[in-house]
């Protein structure tokens, strides 16, 4: 069974508080009970994780080296400018899809930027909570028709 995990950095154990006319009403759990739902229904197995403290989600995409098989990653502000995030996720050659629920090309300049971007496959920005929805449909995908040409 394919293994994803679906990583969130600071502020976004904030969501339904934070900014809502930005980042929607929804909270973290409850994204995360739909992300679920969709694993279950895409047969693979999701584990959800959220941290405010870069270290902490350092060690948790390590942790995913020879245990998981891809990662949806909203690394929030870190998306920015934290290279070792990056570094981290270049670290350990496991497929990364980046998600934003905000469409940060249409805002302030400094979040045009993503230093994680050159290393996922892609970007998934604008489209709110569905934005996870989307990342796992495509990185199912690919992952399992990597699997069927081996
Ligand atoms: C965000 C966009 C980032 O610029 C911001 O710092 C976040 C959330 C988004 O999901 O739209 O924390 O990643």
């Amino acid at each position: 069974m394919l293994r994803i995990a679906v990583l969130n950095g600071p502020n976004l154990n904030m969501l339904g508080i934070r900014e809502p006319g930005v980042y929607g009403n929804e909270s973290l759990s409850a994204i995360e009970a739909q992300v679920k739902s969709k694993g279950d229904e895409l047969g693979i197995q999701v584990s959800c994780f959220q941290t405010n403290h870069e270290g902490i989600m350092i060690d948790r995409i390590h942790s995913a080296y020879g245990s998981e098989d891809g990662i949806i990653i909203n690394p929030g502000a870190w998306t920015h400018y934290s290279y070792a995030i990056r570094d981290a996720l270049s670290a350990i050659s496991v497929p990364i899809v980046e998600v934003h629920l905000s469409n940060i090309h249409k805002r302030e300049a400094f979040r045009h930027v993503s230093v994680v971007a050159p290393i996922a496959l892609g970007q998934i920005a604008g489209f709110g909570a569905s934005g996870y929805l989307m990342a796992l449909d495509v990185l199912v995908r690919k992952l399992r028709s990597e699997s069927s040409e081996e």
